[in-house]
């Protein structure tokens, strides 16, 4: 039976098996149904099976539900509201990729491929990322996972120790603490400087008590792309500590505006054995449901990862990655057009925002995100519920880091006409807080 519990900002399923010393006497339950139920209403019936402890889950829930930021419900918008929460590119997924899918599904790819990921789609990988790292990256070196998140949640799980302390610039993509806290890690904020930079400084002062930094380049909420200086200098502090792994998350790699150069972090030769690089194809080429991503790490770190990801997630769907493995053939015209596109949005919502008082923004380098400063006494969340009551839904800055409050999340991956008439919202309804 699969009894679905609602809990404050988190929804988890629980797989409960109905045996006759589970059996709650008269059960409300019937065998192989599925019941929603609400989590206080269950327990103030006690519904719960008697042999289980409440609430039936383990500690990392309560960890994840204590520490998580993140909205329960990712993607519900109120009628006649319009969108700029989701981090969704617009545009979907191309006809190529599509057909390959399809294709595989019709040639009968319907059955178990590899544990460790297609060796055509591992092969294609690596001879790209070695092309743009300029180092030799193998197949082996390469796991390929289901979507970001479970790439993220594998390399913590596989490389973290409950207690372990995880350096988060911030602000920063809300996924990574609840990670740390599902492993019970300590996330240790380091804050950004005002212009955007690392805070080298601290990241320096707290390396050697730290087991991993976690940088999400180019950077959500903030747009940021952290520049070749600060990272070599980021390196320099990892080299300084060979116990401390860089974890970069570079799902917005192929977003980067005005033609600045972005330096991955595979190409920090000088402490690629430290490094664990996390990506997936959910932006770049508009697969957010098909769920495939990859993470690129030593040959140890890789075997650790995939061994977590495949005891979790098994071995990913088929035609997925023959989807992939089209994918990766996209033209780099079809790519730069798209970030020109993206490019072109960003420059509306800066020339938008930069002329209204009380709003403050540092213009977005890359990525798909607005995240300016509000001068209001209201709280981040307080502004969103704000501006969704004016008609345009935007995420809270409180989400991504301590830093976050005070701003909001504004994602231009959305068709000009949602976004201007959303910022316009925006815009008038900024003036009653600030
Ligand atoms: C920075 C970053 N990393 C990872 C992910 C997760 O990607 P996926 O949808 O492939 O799991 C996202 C999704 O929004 C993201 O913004």
């Amino acid at each position: 039976m699969i009894l679905q519990v609602t809990v404050p900002s988190l929804s988890v399923e629980l797989l409960l098996l109905t045996t006759s010393s589970h059996s709650t006497g008269g059960s409300v339950f019937s065998h192989n149904a599925v019941e929603t139920r609400n989590w206080t209403e269950i327990m103030n019936k006690n519904l719960i099976l008697p042999a289980l402890p409440a609430p039936a889950a383990s500690t990392a829930v309560e960890r994840i539900v204590k520490a998580s930021r993140r909205p329960a419900n990712l993607g519900k918008v109120e009628e006649g509201v319009i969108s700029l929460a989701m981090g969704e590119p617009d545009n979907g997924t191309s006809v190529d990729v599509v057909d390959a899918g399809i294709a595989a599904l019709r040639a009968g790819h319907t059955r178990y491929s590899a544990l460790t990921g297609m060796p055509e789609l591992r092969d294609a990988l690596a001879a790209s990322l070695s092309e743009k790292s300029g180092r030799l990256i193998e197949a082996q070196q390469v796991v390929v996972t289901h979507g970001g998140s479970a790439g993220l949640a594998a390399s913590i799980l596989s490389l973290i120790e409950p207690g372990d302390k995880v350096l988060i610039p911030e602000p920063t993509y809300s996924l990574y603490a609840d990670h740390l806290a599902m492993v019970g890690a300590q996330a240790v904020w380091v804050p950004n400087l005002p212009d955007g930079t690392l805070n080298l400084e601290k990241l320096e002062q707290e390396a050697p008590q730290a087991r991993m930094v976690i940088l999400c380049n180019p950077g959500n909420p903030t747009g940021r792309v952290y520049a070749a200086g600060e990272l070599h200098a980021l390196s320099r502090i990892l080299e300084a500590n060979p116990r401390l792994l860089l974890l970069a998350d570079e799902a917005y790699s192929d977003i980067v505006f005005d033609d600045l150069p972005f330096l991955s972090s595979l190409q920090l030769h000088s402490i690629a054995d430290q490094v664990i690089c996390c990506s997936t194809f959910s932006k770049t080429y508009a697969m957010t449901g098909w769920r495939l991503g990859y993470v690129v790490a030593s040959p140890e770190h890789a075997a650790a990862i995939n061994l977590i990801h495949r005891s979790i997630n098994g071995a990913i769907n088929t035609f997925v990655q023959e989807a992939g493995v089209q994918a990766l053939k996209t033209p780099a015209h079809d790519l730069k057009s798209l970030t020109d596109s993206y490019q072109s949005r960003r420059d509306i919502v800066v020339e938008l925002l930069s002329s209204v008082p009380g709003v403050s923004l540092l213009a977005p380098q890359g990525a798909f995100y607005a995240f300016p400063k509000i001068e209001s006494k209201l709280s981040s969340e307080q502004m969103v519920s704000h501006f969704a009551s004016a008609g345009v839904s935007v995420r809270s800055g409180a989400e991504f880091g301590p830093s976050g409050e005070g701003h909001v999340r504004i994602s231009f991956a959305t068709d000009l006409q949602s976004l201007t008439a959303g910022l316009q919202r925006l815009v008038a309804a900024v003036g009653a807080i600030v």
